[in-house]
């Protein structure tokens, strides 16, 4: 079930700031499952399920945005020129295909001159049309692309596709709205936009739920390939409880309680010190007066590239421990 809602998801449009497709089709997936859903001004979806009297208001947020590429200007020659929406790595972009909203494809490309160190003028992205006006026919300044979407198993229990940050943490919010039924405590479910840009969505749904807590669920980085020992974080060794990244240092209530709920079902899970990135949980943690908040991750490698792994396993583990925290006596 948790696969075909990821697949599902990974397929959906989504560069940030234009978040709609994903929201559809988060729609789609949890009608008649949640007592209210409603957009907000910045794109954010916000699905509530109520929980029981005394409860309190947990706020989780999984951002529906992945990295992209916005056409900035188009050459006579009907090349695409085009700036980073969030941290699209140059290395890692160029020789993949793109597609955009109307479905126009490219390719991308970075060709500095010789001697000189790769940047973002070098980079361009060919979408066959012969001249500038041919190229504007199809696309036009400010339209986004993302790489072209498409999902494959890697062995038994692992999966590759773009945008696996962070729809694979949309797919553990859907299946835990839809598998969790008159919870202790009310669950805030926010599907936030503009995450890769700076944390922009769920700075203003915190500010708007106000909840007692609450918990980011993100992807990770690895330590487990063999150029790559940071953080001391492996695929498939389960769901990762964040202690600090760059952007925030978990309150340690929240930390200790996905830790409790962890143990009490004997799900797996490992401690995560990451030493940069950020995620929704520090838009949480530093609304209005300051709220209590966390980060649940799922660990992910070659986060930011068109080929982004996870391992399922890794995703029970979460929603095993989700199901529990929101159960949880705050
Ligand atoms: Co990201
Ligand atoms: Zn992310």
């Amino acid at each position: 079930m948790m696969l075909n809602t990821l697949q599902a998801l990974l397929s959906s449009f989504g560069p940030s700031g234009n978040e709609r497709a994903v929201a559809e089709q988060v729609k789609a997936l949890l009608a008649g499952k949640a007592d209210e859903m409603r957009t907000d001004a910045m794109g954010n979806l916000i699905v509530e399920k109520r929980g029981q009297a005394g409860g309190k208001t947990i706020m989780l947020s999984a951002h529906m945005d992945q990295i992209g590429l916005a056409v900035t200007d188009v050459e006579d020659t009907g090349f695409l020129r085009v700036t980073a929406l969030g941290g699209v790595s140059l290395e890692k972009t160029a020789g993949h295909a793109v597609v955009f909203e109307n479905g126009v494809h490219g390719v991308v490309m970075c060709q500095p001159t010789k001697g000189e160190t790769a940047a973002l003028q070098h980079v361009f992205v060919d979408i066959g049309a012969a001249n500038r006006e041919e190229a504007l026919a199809m696309v036009k300044l400010g339209d986004a692309c993302v790489y072209v979407p498409g999902c494959y198993a890697l062995g038994q229990h692992r999966c590759t596709s773009p945008a696996m940050d962070d729809r694979c943490a949309c797919a553990l919010l859907v299946e835990l709205l839809r598998q969790v039924d008159a919870p202790r405590n009310t669950i805030v479910a926010v599907f936030s936009a503009q995450e890769e840009v700076g944390i922009r969505g769920a700075a203003t749904a915190a500010y708007q739920i106000n909840p007692d807590l609450g918990v980011a669920l993100d992807v990770t980085a690895w330590g487990d390939t063999p150029e790559t020992k940071l953080p001391a974080v492996k695929l498939g060794e389960g769901a990762a409880i964040k202690f600090m990244d760059r952007s925030m240092i978990a309150t340690p209530a929240v930390r200790d309680a996905l830790i409790d709920a962890a143990e009490r079902i004997g799900a797996p899970y490992q401690r995560e010190v990451l030493p940069f990135g950020g995620t929704d949980g520090a838009a949480i943690q530093h609304a209005r007066g300051g709220i209590p908040a966390g980060t649940l991750s799922i660990p992910c490698r070659y986060v930011h590239s068109a080929c982004e792994v996870i391992d399922l396993r890794d995703l029970d583990s979460a929603l095993a421990i989700l199901k529990e925290f929101v159960n949880g006596q705050y």
